[in-house]
């Protein structure tokens, strides 16, 4: 049996009740918070700041990995990685990334590059094997309630492919269009963990959502 990871997006939860919206989230079982940080620059909305994972690590127990979509990742790094287990940083958005990935883990967190669904994956053949995870974008960023994009398939299998073949323990993280009809798919291409907003804050019951995502994603 395959058992992914689940990492909650609080993109959809009520932002005028985060405590709550993170406990009901933790007490459903996922395995980390993913908050996603937008500058309106890269992409075409604005999400949370940095006062926002600082408080969202004072409030709970489990990992935080911040998704940062914005134009400058390593301007913000050092600012944040006090407070994120994780931080995910855009490779469009990155001239230097063995720079950015010492960056991060200098600061003691854990290093995940992400690609826009149409970057190609030889962008990051070489920094690989320094990075806990590669976040394949199964839609456009920005929002969060799209449509999965079908090809990504292909890539998620690509990339694990030479993953294997490489002998590398880097992870691979999707987001984006991630619910109980996708994840099965993703999760036999190759995915180890599967981040989600919509599926499960926009559902009446998060810990039955949850449960369904998760045995969804189970073979
Ligand atoms: C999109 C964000 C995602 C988003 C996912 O730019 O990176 O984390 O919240 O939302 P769903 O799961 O609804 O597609
Ligand atoms: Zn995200």
């Amino acid at each position: 049996v395959i058992m992914v990871k689940i990492g909650a997006s609080i993109l959809s939860a009520n932002y005028g009740h985060l405590e709550k919206e993170v406990k009901k989230v933790e007490k459903a079982g996922v395995d980390f918070i993913h908050i996603d940080m937008m500058d309106g620059h890269f992409v075409p909305n604005l999400s949370m700041g940095i006062g926002i994972s600082k408080y969202i690590k004072n409030i709970t127990g489990l990992p935080t990995d911040v998704h940062l979509m914005v134009e400058n990742p390593d301007l913000f790094i050092p600012i944040l990685a006090d407070d994120a287990d994780m931080i995910t940083f855009h490779i469009e958005t990155c001239k230097f990334p063995f720079r950015t990935i010492k960056l991060i883990k200098d600061k003691g967190a854990e290093p995940i590059v992400a690609l826009n669904p149409s970057t190609p994956i030889d962008t990051i053949e070489y920094i690989l094997e320094d990075l806990c995870g590669v976040l394949i974008m199964t839609v456009e960023p920005g929002f969060s309630g799209q449509k999965f994009i079908n090809p990504m398939l292909k890539k998620i299998d690509r990339l694990k492919n030479i993953i294997l073949k490489e002998g590398y323990n880097t992870k691979i993280l999707v987001d984006g269009g991630i619910n109980s009809e996708t994840a099965p798919k993703v999760v036999e291409a190759g995915a180890d963990v599967l981040i989600a907003a919509s599926a499960i804050y926009n559902k009446e019951n998060i810990e039955e959502a949850v449960k369904i995502l998760r045995e969804s994603a189970k073979f």
